[in-house]
């Protein structure tokens, strides 16, 4: 069975904002990046920065990327690809839904356009 994590109401995370999700109540090894896109969507990324040990969830949601706090590498939302250096490696995504209002975290699932 997949994992699912109720994050709680959706409204609570504003558009353009990332949230983290720490790695106990997200029951996985590392902590993910929660995010409410501009396009009103929701993704989620593996919350470390794939070029140093930097906290996505700090940095700045951008169209459909979020950029790094620390040198501004944009990570795709729904592949977790960097579009600019200096990183170069993925960061895994995992899935977001919306059930009822509330936020649903499928960690270990990926988006679909991953
Ligand atoms: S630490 Fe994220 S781009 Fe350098």
């Amino acid at each position: 069975m997949t994992q699912r994590v109720n994050l709680g109401p959706a409204d609570q995370l504003r558009e353009g904002r990332a949230m983290q999700v720490p790695a106990k109540r997200a029951g996985t090894a590392e902590a993910i990046a929660v995010v409410h896109a501009e396009d009103g969507g929701f993704y989620a990324l593996d919350d470390e920065c794939s070029h140093e040990s930097v906290s996505l969830s700090e940095g700045f949601v951008e169209e459909d990327t979020l950029e790094c706090p620390m040198h501004a590498s944009a990570f795709c939302l729904r592949t977790g690809v960097p579009e600019t250096p200096p990183a170069f490696e993925p960061v895994r995504t995992h899935l977001v839904t919306v059930e009822d209002g509330d936020l649903i975290l499928h960690p270990g699932t990926p988006h679909p356009e991953a």
